[in-house]
């Protein structure tokens, strides 16, 4: 396949002569919500790259008309327009297969994911509204924080507009996916390219699981019980390690891009008829007693085609997961009572 991102190992691929790739594929409607942001910028620029794309819409309460001209001069095959301002949302959302959301605030330093959902709540529940009423069969993308409760909140509003389909609604947690195989790749000492390492659980702190027991080509790669260890709270805690640096200026922006753009591609390549696509994501799901969990997925012509378990976990991994239920179960409980009090 001739895709742009290579989603397996991660390499980014160029056909450098004639520029980027134009093979046939069904036309394709990517819309970013938030797209002038920190993120929505770098993940427009690496969607304006991606094969797959057709017609790239770009939408935000201001911006976007600049950012989409910048990006129109690019000779890559989609076409791209910017949109600003809430009336104009309907007409960016109208025939979107995959909607990205990474609008609302970014972390400061000394701040936890939850303190985010005062304003990105009300936020991405608006946006959903507009999915809901302009784009029903997309598929979705949250990407906006806190992921463990803004993904909950969509699905309570689709299921109110009775546009609700589980196949469609994705937190994005490639993020930790991206951050687990880095991580485990330098201490291991093997080809980053060839590392997979699952992860499951939610987006937060302890509620991200990296299972280094299951990293492929070589589980655990003989570290020792402190180096999983350590490996495993630097994946937990990758995104704050990002907003200290930043110091004040926002979290994780450009790995965020990059994971977020390999997440559409995936859902692309899915919808385009691809049968071996499998990513993580937080969907909802059946593999807990949680009706929200991040695991292994398959994404095909309908988006989640199926949720697969957790597999075989060692006694570390099982210890996460018994201590992450109770925080991801009020995350999304938060999330659900939201849409039903407002
Ligand atoms: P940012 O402040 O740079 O950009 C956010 C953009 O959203 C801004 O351009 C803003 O104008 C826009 N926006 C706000 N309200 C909007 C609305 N109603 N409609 C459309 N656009 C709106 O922030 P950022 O660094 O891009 O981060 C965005 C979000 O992504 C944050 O919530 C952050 O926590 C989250 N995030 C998630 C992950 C993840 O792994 N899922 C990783 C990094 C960041
Ligand atoms: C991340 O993991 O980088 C994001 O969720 C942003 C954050 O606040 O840490």
């Amino acid at each position: 396949m001739n895709s742009l991102l290579r989603v397996g190992n991660g390499a980014f691929k160029a056909t450098i002569s004639r520029g980027f790739a134009t093979a046939a594929f069904p036309d394709r409607k990517v819309t970013v919500l938030g797209a002038a942001g920190g993120i929505g910028q770098p993940l427009a620029l690496l969607l304006k790259l991606n094969p797959y794309v057709t017609e790239l819409a770009l939408y935000d309460i201001a911006g976007t008309p600049g950012v989409a001209a910048d990006l129109s001069h690019i000779n890559s095959k989609s076409r791209v327009k910017g949109y600003a301002g809430e009336e104009e949302l309907g007409e960016a959302l109208k025939g979107s297969d995959v909607i990205i959301i990474p609008a609302g605030v970014p972390r400061k330093p000394g701040m936890t994911r939850d303190d985010l959902f005062k304003i990105n709540a009300g936020i991405v529940r608006s946006l959903a509204e507009a999915c809901a009423k302009h784009a029903p069969g997309a598929i979705l993308n949250i990407i906006s924080n806190p992921v463990n409760s803004t993904v909950p909140i969509a699905t309570e509003v689709l299921k109110k507009a009775g546009v609700h389909d589980p196949r469609k609604v994705l937190g994005v947690t490639m993020l930790d996916v991206v951050r687990a195989k880095t991580f485990y790749a330098e201490k291991a000492g093997v080809d980053v390219a060839k590392v997979e390492v699952p992860v499951v659980g939610g987006h937060a702190g302890i509620t991200i699981l990296p299972l280094f027991s299951q990293a492929l080509p070589t589980p655990n790669a003989d570290l020792s019980p402190a180096d999983v260890d350590a490996l495993t709270k630097r994946t937990q805690e990758g995104g704050t390690e990002v907003v200290q640096a930043k110091a004040g200026k926002g979290s994780a922006t450009l790995s965020m891009a990059y994971a977020g753009a390999l997440m559409a591609d995936a859902c692309l390549r899915g919808l385009n008829g691809d049968s071996d696509v499998v990513e993580c994501a937080y969907v909802e799901s059946s593999v807990t007693e949680l009706p929200f969990f991040a695991s292994k997925i398959l994404l095909g012509r309908n988006g989640v085609e199926e949720v697969y378990g957790l597999g075989e976990l060692n006694d570390y991994e099982r210890a996460g997961l018994k201590a992450l239920m109770p925080e991801l179960q009020a995350s999304i409980d938060k999330g659900v009572k939201f849409v039903s009090d407002n």
